[in-house]
C-alpha cells in the first residue's frame, strides 16, 4: 500500500516555514507518497471545523509551488491550548494512524510544537521535527528556520535607526523578539556595532545602562544604540533605581502597577541620562518577512532530510527525528532530545562582555561637540 504523510507549522509563523513544506511535498512526490497538509497547528488534527476537509487536504506540488516565496505559512498557524490533555492526544493519535492513515508526520515549529510531536511519537506516531521559528532557542541546532531573516529584518531597521539617531544626535532603545532566548538581539547588536546589548540570559541593573550611556555621551557619543530584547524585563534590576518618582511631571504618566517598557526605559534614560532618548520596538515585521537565501535553502534541505527520514529510518521507541544544523550541515538527532534542549548551548559571555565594555573611538567632530556641552554646563 502507498505511503501518506501529513505535514503541519505550528506556534509563531516563520519565514522559511513555506519553503520547507514545498520541499516535503516535491520529495514526498518523488517517493510516491501521498501529502496531507494539515491547516491551523494542531488544532487541524482535532476535527474542530464543521467541514473536515477544510483541516486537512491533500497537497499537491502544483499548489505548493506558488507558495516557495509566499510570506507566512500557507498551512496557517496556531498555539493549540489542548494538546497536552491525555485524551486529546490519544484520540489526535488513533485518529491519525486508523482514521486519516497518516504513517508519518513533519511538524515544523518551536519547542512548544516539538514537546506535542513528542507525546504523538509515545503514542506511535512518527514524527519529524523541523525548527520552525525565529527565536533561535532550541539549543540542538545552530540555526532554526527564520531566525536569519529576522535578525537581517533587525539589522536593516537598526541601521536606519542608527542614521537617524546619528542625524540628530539621540541616543535609541530598540526592542527585537526572541522570547527568553536573545540570539537576535545579540547578532543583531554585534551586525549593527550597537553599543549595548540586553538579554534574558543575563542578569542586569538598569543603573549600569545609565551609567555606559553616559560615558558615551561624555566621550562624544550622543547616538548610541541600546539593543533589548523582549523579556528581558524580567532579568533587570529596576527597584533600586527611582524611575517612577523620576517620571513623575514628565510627559509619561507611570502608574504604581506599570511594568518596564522599551517606551519607559527611552523615559528615564531621557531624563537620567539629560538626552533626547527613542525607542522603537521591531515586532512582527521579523515575523513576516521574505526568507533570506540562508532560510530557504535550509528549509529545502530540512524538507528532503524529513522525507528520507520518513521513508528509511526507524527511530527509537517512543521518539522521533529532529532536523537541524550542526557545523554548517544539516543534519538530524532525536526529537526527544531536541525537545529537552539537549545538548545545552552555552552563552557567548564574551561577546556579550565586549558588545557592552567597547569603549567609543571620538572622532574630530565628537570632541567638538564634547567641547561644547562641556561649556554649556
Ligand atoms: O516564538 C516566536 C515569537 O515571535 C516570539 O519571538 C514572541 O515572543 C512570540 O512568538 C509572540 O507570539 P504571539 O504571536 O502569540 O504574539
Amino acid at each position: 500500500m502507498s505511503k501518506k504523510f501529513g505535514i503541519l507549522t505550528s506556534g509563531g509563523d516563520s519565514p522559511g516555514m513555506n519553503a520547507a513544506v514545498v520541499s516535503v511535498a516535491r520529495y514526498a512526490q518523488q517517493y510516491g507518497v501521498e501529502l496531507m497538509g494539515i491547516r491551523r497547528g494542531y488544532n487541524g488534527l482535532l476535527g474542530k471545523s464543521e467541514n473536515e476537509l477544510n483541516d486537512i487536504r491533500k497537497l499537491r506540488s502544483e499548489t505548493v509551488l506558488d507558495i516557495l516565496d509566499m510570506r507566512g505559512t500557507y498551512l496557517r498557524t496556531a498555539r493549540c491550548k489542548e494538546f497536552f490533555l491525555d485524551e486529546v492526544l490519544d484520540q489526535v493519535a488513533d485518529d491519525l494512524k486508523n482514521k486519516h492513515h497518516i504513517d508519518g508526520l513533519v511538524i515544523i515549529g518551536g519547542d512548544g510544537s516539538y514537546r506535542g510531536a513528542l507525546d504523538l511519537c509515545k503514542r506511535g506516531v512518527r514524527c519529524v521535527g523541523i525548527p520552525g521559528t525565529i527565536d533561535n532557542d532550541l539549543p540542538y541546532t545552530e540555526a532554526t528556520l527564520g531566525y536569519d531573516t529576522a535578525v537581517n529584518v533587525c539589522v536593516e531597521a537598526v541601521r536606519s535607526i542608527r542614521a537617524t539617531s546619528r542625524s540628530h544626535d539621540r541616543p535609541h532603545v530598540v526592542e527585537v523578539m526572541g522570547r527568553r532566548c536573545g540570539d537576535i538581539a545579540m547578532r543583531t547588536a554585534i551586525a549593527t556595532g550597537a553599543e549595548m546589548v540586553i538579554v534574558p540570559e543575563k542578569k542586569w541593573d538598569l543603573r549600569d545602562v545609565i551609567k555606559r550611556l553616559n560615558e558615551q555621551i561624555t566621550n562624544g557619543n550622543p547616538r548610541a544604540t541600546i539593543i533589548i530584547c523582549e523579556n528581558a524585563w524580567e532579568d533587570g534590576n529596576m527597584a533600586d533605581y527611582p524611575w517612577r518618582e523620576q517620571l513623575c511631571g514628565s510627559d509619561e504618566c507611570v502608574h504604581g502597577d506599570t511594568p518596564f517598557s522599551t517606551k519607559l526605559m527611552a523615559h528615564v534614560l531621557k531624563i537620567a541620562c539629560n538626552a533626547e532618548v527613542r525607542s522603537t520596538v521591531i515586532g512582527y515585521t521579523q515575523r513576516g518577512a521574505i526568507p533570506t537565501a540562508y532560510d530557504s535553502a535550509f528549509a529545502f534541505e530540512a524538507g528532503h532530510r524529513a522525507v528520507e527520514l520518513l521513508m528509511n529510518e526507524t527511530p527509537a521507541k517512543d521518539d522521533g527525528f529532529a532536523v537541524g544544523v550542526q557545523h554548517g550541515r544539516v543534519f538530524h538527532t532525536s526529537l526527544k532530545d531536541a525537545a529537552q534542549k539537549k545538548p545545552p548551548r552555552p552563552f557567548d559571555e564574551k561577546m556579550y562582555h565586549t558588545i557592552n565594555t567597547l569603549p567609543y573611538l571620538p572622532r574630530e567632530d565628537d570632541l567638538i561637540l564634547v567641547a561644547a556641552r562641556n561649556v554649556k554646563k
